[in-house]
């Protein structure tokens, strides 16, 4: 074999473009051949074709087919967020144009530690922080690998503003709160009860009296389970008082910020010190495209950190800007250009144009399970998650459907408990989803659940 061509310098298009059409074929190939949402057959059938298809993993000799078969052995065996009934998670379906941004990212290969190996992407990036920053009323914003990352920095600035602190989150809180406690080593968490789903602002005064010494409290937009949204005027007046720092974990809700009709629902969160924010879940990005606004930028005074190879002190005096304290990775994909791309080739009302969709959807497809009569919902959604039960199904029936519909790959649902009870979980993030086809996925739980 002859030395492989490289992607990025001026040969780089001209090796990409035949290998992008065995790309794009063998993605083709692979979905006709799955045909639905998810690979049928279950985890045993699924793992003999990827094993199949590999083969030896490292052969002596190499075999240039290989893109070709890896990549169609891998949509075959995708669960297609594109496909309208793959609505389990908060798991979205990417715009065509955030991911040609993205191969151009991994093209051209910045790392985003030194900008001597990014030098425009590092700018890139800060005027697309500060602008998203501004949108919740912050100073500044890292970007992230999501929101588990988010979470953690939030804590971490936290602890670090405050020389040690105690996080106080609602039962409804995403488990990465807890476990940046634990890995952060902060004492454990304070739990404050969410008996509707969303934090009790009782108990949380009741918990912000109790206990003493530095506090942070996180609230969340968009509660994984069910899209609640904490009520954040009463919360951020409690913080307030108390002189308790505020997270809001807006993974989830923060894409409402792009709707004109949604985005009265994310009131308070410029109260927040810090707010995550994760655009690969209401943002329609390929994964990773994490961010954590930051409302005083002294903060991140806490992650400067000298690598002398990186950001050396004479080198910044003469003006390389240090980019080592923006995160708490070194080599750093620039993720940021995606989501560059996608704000300025859909603007603002693009944007929102597709909030106001997806909610639309998740709204009409509770009206028809409230109108079913072998149905119930469990609440009329605030964003676009809908939580539904055969009517006359025990909890161990509700599972047992969710994972035959999946072994059958005929359908992607969640699942969740509230209330005591056991609820099918459908996150409506496709805006291209079609009334017949939420007509389609209700029939299919039904003629799947035990009379
Ligand atoms: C509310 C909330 N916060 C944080 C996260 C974690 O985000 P990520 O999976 O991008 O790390 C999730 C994931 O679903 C979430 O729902």
């Amino acid at each position: 074999m002859s030395t492989p061509p490289l992607a990025s310098g001026p040969q780089g298009p001209d090796a990409l473009r035949p290998l992008l059409d065995t790309v794009l074929d063998a993605l083709h190939e692979g979905a006709e051949a799955r045909g639905g949402p998810l690979p049928a057959g279950g985890p045993e059938e699924v793992a003999r074709r990827v094993r199949d298809a590999v083969g030896d993993v490292l052969p002596e000799r190499g075999s240039e087919e290989t893109l070709r078969i890896l990549v169609r052995a891998l949509a075959e065996g995708a669960a297609d967020p594109a496909h309208p009934l793959c609505a389990a998670h908060l798991h979205c379906p990417p715009l065509a144009v955030a991911v040609a941004a993205d191969l151009a990212a991994s093209a051209l290969n910045p790392s985003l530690d030194s900008w001597d190996q990014a030098p425009a992407a590092s700018e890139l990036e800060a005027l697309v922080t500060r602008a998203l920053a501004r949108e919740t009323g912050a100073a500044e914003a890292l970007v992230t690998t999501g929101g588990t990352e988010s979470n953690q920095l939030a804590l971490l600035l936290a602890r670090e503003a405050h020389g040690g602190v105690r996080l106080v989150h609602g039962a409804n809180a995403h488990h990465s709160l807890p476990r940046a406690a634990w890995l952060l080593g902060l004492p454990d968490p304070v739990v404050v009860p969410a008996p509707a789903g969303t934090m009790d602002p009782a108990a949380l005064c009741e918990a912000l009296t109790e206990v003493h010494g530095p506090l942070l409290v996180a609230a969340t937009v968009g509660t994984t389970d069910a899209g609640l949204i904490d009520p954040l005027p009463e919360i951020a007046d409690l913080c307030a008082g108390r002189g308790a720092r505020l997270h809001i974990d807006a993974a989830y809700g923060g894409g409402l910020l792009f709707s004109d009709r949604h985005r009265g629902k994310l009131d308070g969160l410029d109260r927040a010190d810090t707010v995550t924010l994760d655009l690969h879940k209401l943002g329609w990005q390929p994964v990773a495209a994490g961010l954590l606004t930051v409302r005083d930028g002294h903060d991140l005074a806490a992650l400067a950190h000298h690598a002398d190879y990186l950001n050396a002190d004479d080198d910044t005096e003469a003006g390389l800007p240090d980019l080592l304290g923006r995160s708490l990775r070194t080599t750093r994909r620039p993720d940021i250009l995606k989501i560059a791309v996608t704000l300025r080739t859909l603007g603002r009302a693009g944007l929102g144009e597709l909030v106001d969709q997806v909610c639309a959807h998740a709204a009409e497809f509770a009206e028809l399970i409230a109108a079913h009569p072998r149905f119930e919902l469990y609440d009329r959604p605030v964003i676009s998650t809908v939580l539904f039960r055969p009517a006359e199904a025990t909890d161990d029936d509700i599972a047992a459907v969710r994972r035959t519909l999946l072994h059958e790959g005929r359908a992607v649902l969640g699942r969740a408990t509230l209330d005591g009870r056991r609820w099918l979980k459908a996150t409506l993030l496709n805006p291209h989803t079609r009334p017949g086809d939420l007509a389609e996925l209700l029939k299919l739980v039904e003629g799947h659940t035990p009379r």
